[in-house]
């Protein structure tokens, strides 16, 4: 059965475990994995701009021995003048994985129900799952380990990002905990969905409305933007309700001394990250950042392997 990538657990804790082992090979032997030999073409959407996820998937495919066709918005007939599973059929006769950046996540499980070919989760207003796989390498080659690590992920616990940070670091069997303002906080459901899958790996879910409090004593501070795209209309209000929320020298200090730094970036370091944090030496985010190509190639032959 074609195996998709639209939220972090749709990967168990062993397959997510499975992937980020041929993550680390793939570092240290990138042309190892041919799976797209051929070349056989991986379709990227981008309905949302993008850096990082553009060349990463990009150059990850051409890596593994394939071609990627990147799509921007407005050059398809994808959701203004056909069905999102009427596109979904005909990739599928042409490509070997579908990789999509939208809005609504809906329109991603409406992809992976209609494709005979793997569809990846390149960001939705829901998840970047791709992202955490990035960060669960990073994190991994700074502590060795991740079951038992704490995280604290400060800010907009909201957004894709805090939502995905439960599922994939309670499937990783870490401790994750997210600090934002009231109103603020993941989705019930979500919530819920990660503390059940931290009952099976041994990690935990807790949430705090104290940013001290939530990092006191974390082996891993993560923040993101307070606005993500598409809320751009509300950024003056956001600004401040997430002030208190800033990662600076002073919120680092109550983690573990020996604690890292991560953002998914792109970072405001005017807003939710200091400069001295960002650029300073606890900092893993460029590490973090390449770790997408590695992340991104793991995920792809994993898929395609499971036929
Ligand atoms: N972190 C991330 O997904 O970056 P881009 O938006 O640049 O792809
Ligand atoms: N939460 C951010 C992540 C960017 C990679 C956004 O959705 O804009």
């Amino acid at each position: 059965m074609t195996r998709h990538f639209l939220r972090d657990d749709d990967l168990s804790p062993a397959e997510q475990s499975e992937v980020l082992e041929l993550a680390a090979r793939l570092k240290r032997e990138p042309f190892s994995e041919r799976p797209l030999e051929g070349p056989r073409s991986v379709a990227i959407f981008f309905d949302k701009t993008s850096t990082r996820t553009r060349f990463s998937f990009a150059a990850g495919t051409a890596e593994l021995g394939g071609q990627p066709i990147i799509v921007n918005p407005g050059e398809a007939q994808l959701g203004a003048k056909e069905s999102i599973s009427d596109t979904a059929k005909v990739l599928s006769r042409m490509v070997a994985a579908i990789v999509w950046r939208t809005y609504d996540h809906a329109g991603l499980e409406e992809m992976a129900g209609s494709a005979t070919v793997p569809v990846i989760n390149s960001l939705s207003d829901d998840f970047h799952p791709c992202q955490i796989l990035a960060d669960l390498q990073t994190i991994r080659e700074q502590k060795g380990e991740l079951k038992g690590l704490v995280a604290t992920y400060v800010g907009d616990a909201a957004n894709n990002m805090g939502h995905s940070y439960l599922l994939g670091f309670a499937t990783a069997g870490m401790h994750i905990r997210v600090a934002g303002p009231e109103g603020y906080h993941p989705r019930a459901d979500i919530i819920e969905d990660a503390r059940r899958i931290a009952a099976e790996t041994g990690g935990s879910v807790e949430l705090f409305t104290d940013p001290a409090e939530g990092v006191r004593g974390a082996d891993v501070v993560i923040t993101d933007t307070w606005v993500s795209m598409g809320q751009e209309a509300e950024k003056a209000a956001r600004i401040s309700t997430f002030a208190a929320y800033r990662v600076t020298p002073e919120l680092m200090s109550e983690a573990k001394p020996d604690a890292i730094f991560l953002h998914c970036l792109p970072a405001y370091r005017e807003y939710e990250v200091a400069p001295e944090v960002i650029d300073g030496p606890q900092s893993v985010v460029w590490d973090e950042a390449e770790n997408r190509v590695h992340a991104q190639k793991a995920l792809m032959a994993w898929l395609l392997a499971q036929g």
